[in-house]
């Protein structure tokens, strides 16, 4: 389900809808469920895989027609190629249309001219500068790893499929700089033999070394791609990457999670530490450096910095996740953190999103959004913050009529934006 506020000429309208995926109408239509949430949710990829003999007689009959896709469209949100999508990584992105009051409608599974096939990432990247957008799908079967981009005019170029990525990984997000694609391969992989037996599709492997693949960007192969081994670095979400000016260095900011292994089922046992880490390509050499020792995800950074030299970040602190006390913002350049606003005593937030001051020159000009729900009244917030602010101030706030969840990715699009997309 999507949720949106829409706050134009001093008004403010929640609208919140299903997303209507070819799983939603189907499973609507039928009046129960067809299809388990394979990989759409990643919280509830364990107890859905158990039910697979079930589902394969429903595709076997007819019931549900798996070229269609699988996907929730529930994970996070892109404005790409002059269009608004919901994604979920184990299908194709859904267009979406804000109408002017407000409302959400969903307008359909959407492949580039049919040149998107099986499902793409939650998380592409967009260049804001040149107004390209990279993206991959990772899969159980080979090649588990495939990245692609889309040119500034929305369309979609070849395939690159990437062969030494041996084995099925969680890879849930990636980076870019000016010159390089950046990915994970962790110790969380996929196990489609389990699955095929109802056992659970992710699994954590801790014989495996992780890895870090840098790809050049605009690479037609995947014979330029370099592997660097990065004991315990498993990351899920990437926050940025970018080029160093010598020329051989990436630097890559990233939330780094301990305990891997229980990622699926134990969150209150997960702490994710954000690391800058800094990869010599020629020489292969790493350094690492913690920049905070709070327990950090979901972090973001002002858009127009992405696959560039930033300087901040802001996150959100678990509590475990994906409970979120408040926001931090880090300095990681200088590795250390200038601001912070606890939400209160059980009072939990979503994921920030920072917003740039239209007229702003400084990185940190701008705002904060965020829902955050009070537990003990009841009651949800759409909250503004002051990004440079050293207690991110609260600056307006908007009272609304029922909480939004949390644990999902979020999107904030201006009204110009709003106004360019074009519907198909
Ligand atoms: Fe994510």
């Amino acid at each position: 389900m999507l949720h949106a506020v829409t706050i134009s000429n001093g008004k403010a309208t929640l609208c919140s809808r299903y997303v209507k995926t070819y799983k939603y109408k189907t499973e609507n239509e039928a009046g129960y469920p067809l299809f388990p949430n394979v990989f759409s949710g990643f919280n509830s990829l364990i107890a859905s895989a158990a039910r697979g003999s079930v589902t394969a007689a429903r595709v076997i009959t007819g019931q549900y027609n798996l070229s269609n896709g699988i996907g929730l469209a529930n994970t996070s949100l892109a404005l790409f190629s002059n269009r608004l999508f919901a994604l979920g990584e184990s299908d194709l992105p859904y267009e979406i249309k804000l109408t002017e009051n407000g409302d959400i409608e969903t307008v359909g599974r959407y492949d580039f001219n049919g040149k998107l096939s099986m499902s793409m990432t939650a998380h592409p990247k967009i260049d804001v500068e040149t107004g390209e957008t990279f993206a991959f799908r990772y899969g159980p079967i080979p090649p588990f790893l495939t990245y692609f981009r889309f040119d500034s005019n929305g369309v979609k170029h070849n395939d690159v499929p990437v062969f030494s990525m041996t084995r099925p990984s969680f890879l849930h997000d990636f980076a870019i700089t000016k010159k390089y694609a950046v990915f994970a391969d962790i110790q969380l992989g996929m196990n489609p033999l389990e699955m095929i037996s109802g056992g659970p599709p992710v699994g954590s492997d801790p014989s495996k070394i992780p890895r870090i693949g840098i790809l050049p960007r605009y690479a037609n192969d995947e014979s330029k791609i370099k592997w660097f081994d990065v004991p315990g670095f498993n990351i899920v979400h990437a926050i940025n990457a970018w080029d160093e000016e010598d020329g051989k260095t990436v630097t890559l900011i990233a939330p780094n999670v301990l305990s891997i292994e229980h990622t699926m089922e134990r969150l209150e046992l997960v702490h994710a530490m954000i690391e800058k880490v800094k990869i010599n390509i020629e020489t292969g050499i790493i350094s690492r450096q913690p920049l905070s020792a709070r327990n950090l995800d979901f972090a973001v950074l002002n858009p127009k910095f992405q696959g560039k030299r930033s300087r901040f970040v802001y996150a959100a602190i678990g509590n475990p996740m994906p409970k979120i006390s408040g926001v931090v913002k880090i300095d990681v350049l200088k590795g250390e953190e200038v601001g912070c606003r606890m939400y209160g005593e059980g009072c939990f937030g979503g994921e920030p999103f920072f917003v740039a001051n239209e007229d702003g020159v400084e990185e940190d000009d701008g705002y904060l959004v965020s829902y955050v729900h009070d537990e003990k009244k009841g009651e949800s917030r759409f909250i503004v913050m002051d990004a440079k602010s050293p207690e991110l101030e609260i600056v307006a706030e908007v009272k609304l009529p029922r909480r939004v969840p949390y644990g999902f990715h979020g999107l904030f699009v201006s009204e110009s934006d709003m106004r360019k997309l074009s519907v198909s």
